[in-house]
């Protein structure tokens, strides 16, 4: 089959299309032909190891695992002798955690593995997990329930686009932090207010709020601490400057009325059941920016490195787009 791998961390153009051997599934496995996956910041950042830290997961000199990729959605091609939840023909998306960017891979039926909602594409499929799998143990930790408010600051990325989504379901009031060109697209999302970041400064609006969601780690609990309510918290992707955060987190426990959390995410099978749910009921969508072929990952992993995708990049596999026309080049799409 065709995969996509690596054998030295770095910048995208260590990535390559090559033939490897098509994976066998074990017992508990199925075999799934990918239609669609995606790349992630997550994808992005275990190629560079730009952070050291990942290379206790991926390998301390080079990778060991050689195919990144994490979402998926296609269809089972063979089942082992043990799984009962699936059957080959079923069309299916989750994640894998590594090697979707693969015309096929094999995934743990007790993996975040679902049915492919009704109605819903492959390449729409392929890029819903990441963002809510990231956004919903955010607004967990945070405490998020109905009827308070929430700034998601980073409102039109993977997970800020998941993170207004989700806190709507959770029936809170839903202020969306984005630059101009999606403002239309967060109310589309359900956010009751959007503030575009280069016209206004929501800390200086003089609003306070339950929750602020940093969900692109780029503000910080030392500039939000006045734009949230007493016992209100601060919830950001990442560990910030000088990996304070964490610190932050200990402090916050003990010193004042305002917290400071760090979101972790996590992938459950669960969560994929409940977000089919949420898809099947219209109450969830899928934010497509860029789909590219996957011969063209070196480009498609430049893109998301900008840091301003809106929403999700993803990767076409085997050719066809199944209810489309085949996927040639790139292509710019909104949600
Ligand atoms: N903790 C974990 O387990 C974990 C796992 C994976 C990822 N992460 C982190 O999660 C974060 C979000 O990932 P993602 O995939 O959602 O990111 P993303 O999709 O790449 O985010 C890009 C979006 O963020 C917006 N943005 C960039 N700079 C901004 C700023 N200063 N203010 C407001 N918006 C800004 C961009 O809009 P513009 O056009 O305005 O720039 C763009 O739409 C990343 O920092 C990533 O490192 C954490």
């Amino acid at each position: 089959m065709r995969a996509v791998v690596y054998d030295r961390y770095g910048p995208p153009d260590v990535l390559r299309l090559e033939d490897v051997e098509r994976p066998v599934p074990a017992d508990d496995e199925v075999l799934v032909r990918i239609h669609a996956t995606t790349v992630t910041r997550t994808d992005a950042g275990l190629r560079s190891a730009e952070y050291f830290i990942t290379r206790g997961v991926t390998g301390l000199r080079r990778p060991k695992r050689k195919i990144l990729g994490m979402e998926l959605a296609g269809e089972v091609e063979a089942v082992g002798a043990a799984v009962t939840e699936f059957e080959p023909g079923d069309h299916v998306f989750g994640v894998k955690g590594f090697g979707a960017h693969a015309e096929y891979a094999c995934v743990r039926e007790s993996a975040p593995l679902a049915h492919k909602p009704a109605g819903m594409s492959f390449e729409e499929a392929a890029a819903v997990c990441d963002g809510v799998m990231l956004a919903l143990p955010c607004l967990r930790r945070a405490g998020l329930r109905e009827g308070q408010s929430i700034v998601v600051y980073g409102a039109s990325g993977s997970v800020g686009t998941a993170a207004v989504q989700l806190a709507r379901q959770f029936g809170a009031h839903v202020t969306a932090v984005c630059n101009t060109k999606n403002l239309e697209l967060v109310r589309s999302l359900g956010a009751d207010e959007a503030i575009d970041y280069l016209e206004e400064d929501f800390t200086k609006n003089g609003k306070t709020y339950d929750v602020v969601f940093d969900a692109v780690g780029k503000h910080s609990f030392r500039r939000c601490r006045g734009s949230l309510k007493p016992g209100g918290i601060y919830v950001s992707t990442d560990l910030g400057f000088l990996w304070h955060l964490p610190v932050l987190v200990l402090l916050t426990r003990w010193i004042g009325d305002k917290r400071a959390a760090l979101g972790m995410a996590k992938y459950t099978k669960e969560d994929v059941l409940f977000l089919k749910g949420l898809i099947e009921a219209g109450e969830y969508r899928a934010v497509i920016d860029r789909r590219y072929p996957l011969e063209d990952v070196v480009e498609a992993t430049r893109y998301v490195e900008t840091g301003q995708k809106t929403g999700n990049v993803v990767l076409t596999v085997n050719g066809a787009r199944p209810g489309g026309p085949q996927a040639r080049g790139r292509e710019e799409v909104s949600a």
